[in-house]
């Protein structure tokens, strides 16, 4: 009898239903919706392919205690099995390659000390637009290497006992070269160590995760890649813009605004086309330069563009204008990096559709008038 304890002869808990293994939370009918904000909670932590751990658990269990007589080490194995490349590669759908490397794991005299580097994507800032596997990855790597775009927040969330190693990336200034950032990351794995490489955004995004995977790759590394959301996708969103509003553009274009000998080089034809948004990548330096040569190759001067400072993060500020004003909006408002530049039609729905922070004072009277 629902809501009524006293009529009730027993009581249907929550259930998070990873089979074989299975939780119940229950708060004796005491706050049914409490038991099941619990449950939503520990939903999101525990990953949907745990049963198939646990199934892999019940299949080797016999093999488990026949091999190890001391429940010490039985535990010793499985602790590793659970929490290391086996678990992961359960998790990443290779079923075949995790019931093979048990049987290796439990052939072998000592156990096996194979690292693995986890390459993910860390959002645009908001630490709540980590994925749950971010997370859970995050949370499980002995060691943390990380740069600039990470915010305090995220990393906050890492496991508190795993070591930090801060790899900068600050605009002109590298605290290591990529190509030392690659070789860590490849002998932090041979020392059989789990290493979380936490990136800015999504890892393939700008963001040069390919390269630090090429390494891994050629040694024999295991390596995973967790996406992420990108600045472009998290910033739009908290800007109100929506990229391929479909009575606006068809199509959106990501490119970097990085200057190289103090110009551009940007296929203008392409991104000068009607009907489509273009997203700009670490284009602050070179705002003057990219307006007046997207006007120069055809697009109006009044067209909307806006620049997010920060975007996602609390301090997020959004400044709209058009290609021919955001240079001058922008000019000696003290910008603090990370920036993005979003052009095209869709600027204009942020004054109906921006919602977050207080963002909308940064809206200029030319849009607003319009
Ligand atoms: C080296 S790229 C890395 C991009 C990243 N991999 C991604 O997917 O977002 C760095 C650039 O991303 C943009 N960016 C990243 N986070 C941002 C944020 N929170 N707000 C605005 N722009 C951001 C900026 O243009 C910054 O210069």
């Amino acid at each position: 009898v629902v809501d009524n304890p006293k009529l009730c002869s027993f009581i249907m808990p929550a259930i998070i239903d990873r089979s074989p293994l299975m939780i119940a939370v229950s708060s004796g009918g005491a706050a049914p919706v409490f038991a099941r904000l619990v449950r939503a909670r520990l939903e999101s932590t525990i990953p949907a392919a745990y049963g198939k751990l646990a199934q892999l658990s019940e299949h080797f269990r016999a093999q488990v205690k026949a091999r190890f007589a001391q429940a010490n080490d039985r535990r010793g194995f499985w602790e590793r099995v659970l929490q290391g490349r086996i678990a992961e590669l359960i998790f990443s759908g290779r079923e075949a390659e995790a019931y093979a490397a048990t049987e290796t794991a439990l052939a072998a005299a000592e156990p096996a000390t194979v690292g693995e580097v986890y390459l993910v994507g860390a959002g645009p800032g908001d630490p709540d637009l980590l994925t749950f596997r971010a997370l859970r990855l995050m949370q499980q790597a002995d060691v943390l290497v990380y740069d600039r775009l990470v915010s305090s927040a995220i990393l906050d969330l890492a496991r508190r006992d795993a070591e930090r190693i801060y790899v900068g990336k600050e605009r002109n200034f590298h605290t290591l070269r990529q190509e030392e950032i690659n070789r860590l990351l490849a002998d932090l794995a041979k020392q059989g160590r789990r290493v979380c490489r936490l990136k800015g955004g999504d890892p393939f995004i700008f963001g040069r995760g390919g390269e630090e995977i090429d390494t891994l790759a050629a040694e024999g590394i295991p390596f995973q890649v967790v996406p992420g959301i990108t600045a472009a996708t998290g910033c739009a969103a908290y800007a109100g813009i929506p990229l391929t509003h479909r009575d606006y553009a068809q199509a959106c274009m990501f490119v970097t605004g990085h200057l190289k000998d103090n110009s551009m080089n940007l296929n203008w034809a392409a991104l000068c086309q009607p009907h489509q948004t273009i997203v700009i990548y670490m284009g602050l330096t070179g705002l003057d330069i990219l307006c007046k040569e997207l006007i120069e190759h055809g697009l109006p001067a009044v067209l909307p563009a806006a620049l997010i400072e920060q975007g996602t993060l609390p301090q997020q500020r959004v400044f709209s204008g058009t290609l021919a004003t955001l240079p001058s909006l922008v000019a000696g408002q003290d910008i603090r990096a990370p920036t993005l530049i979003i052009v095209g039609e869709v600027v204009r729905l942020r004054a109906k559709f921006g919602w977050y922070g207080a963002g909308q004072t940064a809206l200029s009277p030319i849009l607003r008038d319009r």
